[in-house]
């Protein structure tokens, strides 16, 4: 049976690696093979075009670029990573995937959706997500969020979160607009709560649109967790 493929997009610091990992545990516990993954990158040519693009390098050349080059690294990491995970058929958790070309580069490049469209066809193709949970949160509280983050680490802001505040609500109100055009894959988790919280949200959400696989383990279902 084809594995289940679920991506986590929204803006900056709504706590989408966090989530990644916490939902990839409470699948592990209960038996399942997960694939937790991110991008740009997740196979090792898409994670050296990741190094490039938050550099900043391909900004100067415009939004076409960086698409391209995005989802160049998109078709890499389909094609080695989750493909191959899916036909095992494993848990993918994608930590931003396609529709992050359609927030950055097309609502906020302004980058023809047609264009967004076709390249989504060539790289993706039937690979698309069966559920994305747009984490959502207020713009305020996802910079400081963001900026935490950082000076924990001493990094510096890179190119995207050096950005100003309006950059951030544009983003947010497309990566809504993405879930409102899509509601049958698309669920939107309240990201502003505490991480248990949103953990609990993201988890029901699971339950309620992939029951088929999650019932479909007799382990699971009669509750017994874990192989
Ligand atoms: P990353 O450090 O992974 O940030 P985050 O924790 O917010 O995911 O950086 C990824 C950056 O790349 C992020 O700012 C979003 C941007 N991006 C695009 O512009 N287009 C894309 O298709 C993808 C996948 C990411």
């Amino acid at each position: 049976m084809r594995g289940r493929f679920v991506t986590f997009e929204g803006g900056e610091g709504v706590g989408k690696s966090t989530q990644v990992g916490r939902l990839a545990r409470r699948l592990a516990a209960r038996g399942y093979e997960v694939v937790a993954t991110r991008e740009p990158g997740g196979s090792p040519k898409a994670e050296r075009i990741r190094a490039s693009l938050l550099e900043g390098r391909a900004k100067q050349f415009g939004p076409l670029a960086e698409a391209v080059l995005f989802s160049a690294a998109r078709a890499d990491h389909v094609d080695h990573l989750i493909r191959p995970a899916l036909a095992r058929g494993a848990f993918v958790l994608s930590d931003r995937f396609a529709d992050s070309t359609r927030a950055y580069q097309g609502a906020l490049g302004s980058l023809d959706e047609a264009v967004v469209r076709a390249l989504e066809r060539i790289v993706v193709a039937e690979t698309r997500p069966d559920l994305t949970l747009i984490l959502d949160a207020p713009v305020e509280t996802s910079l400081t969020r963001a900026a935490q983050r950082r000076t924990e680490r001493g990094e510096a802001a890179d190119r995207f979160e050096a950005e100003r505040s309006e950059f951030h609500e544009t983003l947010r109100q497309a990566f809504l607009d993405i879930a409102a055009r899509d509601p049958q894959r698309c669920a939107v988790v309240n990201a502003a709560d505490d991480p248990d919280l949103v953990e609990a949200s993201v988890w029901r959400v699971v339950l309620e649109r992939l029951p088929p696989m999650l019932l479909g383990r007799p382990d699971v279902a009669s509750g017994v967790h874990g192989r």
